[in-house]
């Protein structure tokens, strides 16, 4: 079983797609931390050639392995930099990173080899439109800007990393654009997708929400 889910930055993709996975004992994958690592890799070649932009970046040296799990680990040239991509510095240049074609060619291949044979759960933008167009389930998920910052701001806070809620809405609303604007596979919600609102469900709400829509789907 295949189920891909997409929507906005921030709006508890993630946190669905773990406790879905965890119900269904399925495998939850984040392809958003590999955009994220290849961003932490750019600003890291920036720091020693400072005039190296996203398009030059040697993708031949670069490589990312996903181990799934409770807290799934994301490595980059072997290096556990799970916390470390989430820094700000790299949330606020990986949509720039993330819209450029020839590192979505190699994510989206590393995304559906690490997936083949299994049952999996996978969060994204692009997801049930160009990973997996034919998944068994597509959910797209939303909630107001407001709601999705204080989230945001709180999960960080719990990861030790300080930015303001003004700072973080408009990183979301940057990335939101850039995300939905690019040329190559821009967010959006395909027309199989089922649209879930989360601004006024809690943790347990949106799974059970989810899980009637998966049980629709598959008659599980
Ligand atoms: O968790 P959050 O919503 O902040 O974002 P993420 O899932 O970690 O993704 C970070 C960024 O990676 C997004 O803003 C997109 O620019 C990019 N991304 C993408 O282009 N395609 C994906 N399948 C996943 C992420």
């Amino acid at each position: 079983m295949i189920i891909a889910v997409d929507g906005y930055s921030a709006c508890g993709k993630s946190t669905l797609a773990k406790d879905l996975a965890k119900e269904l004992g399925i495998v939850y994958i984040d392809s958003g931390a590999m955009y994220r690592a290849i961003t932490l890799y750019y600003l890291e070649q920036r720091e020693k050639n400072p005039i190296l932009t996203i398009e030059e970046l040697p993708l031949d040296q670069i490589q990312i392995d996903f181990i799934p799990g409770h807290k799934p680990i994301i490595l980059l040239n072997n290096k556990d930099v799970s916390d470390e991509i989430r820094q700000p510095s790299v949330s606020d240049l990986v949509s720039e990173v993330s819209a450029v074609s020839k590192i979505r060619t190699a994510l989206v291949d590393f995304q559906r080899k690490i997936a083949e044979g299994k049952s999996i759960i996978m969060d994204g933008r692009d997801i049930g439109s160009v990973v997996f167009p034919n998944a068994d389930v597509k959910l797209f998920i939303t909630a107001a800007i407001d709601t999705r910052a204080k989230r945001r701001f709180l999960e960080l806070q719990q990861r030790g990393i300080q930015q303001s809620l003004e700072q973080i809405k408009s990183n979301l609303l940057k990335r939101d654009q850039i995300d939905s604007t690019r040329s190559d596979s821009p967010l959006t919600q395909t027309a199989d997708a089922f649209l879930i609102d989360n601004t006024l469900l809690n943790r347990e709400q949106q799974k059970q929400v989810a899980l009637n829509i998966i049980k629709s789907k598959t008659n599980n």
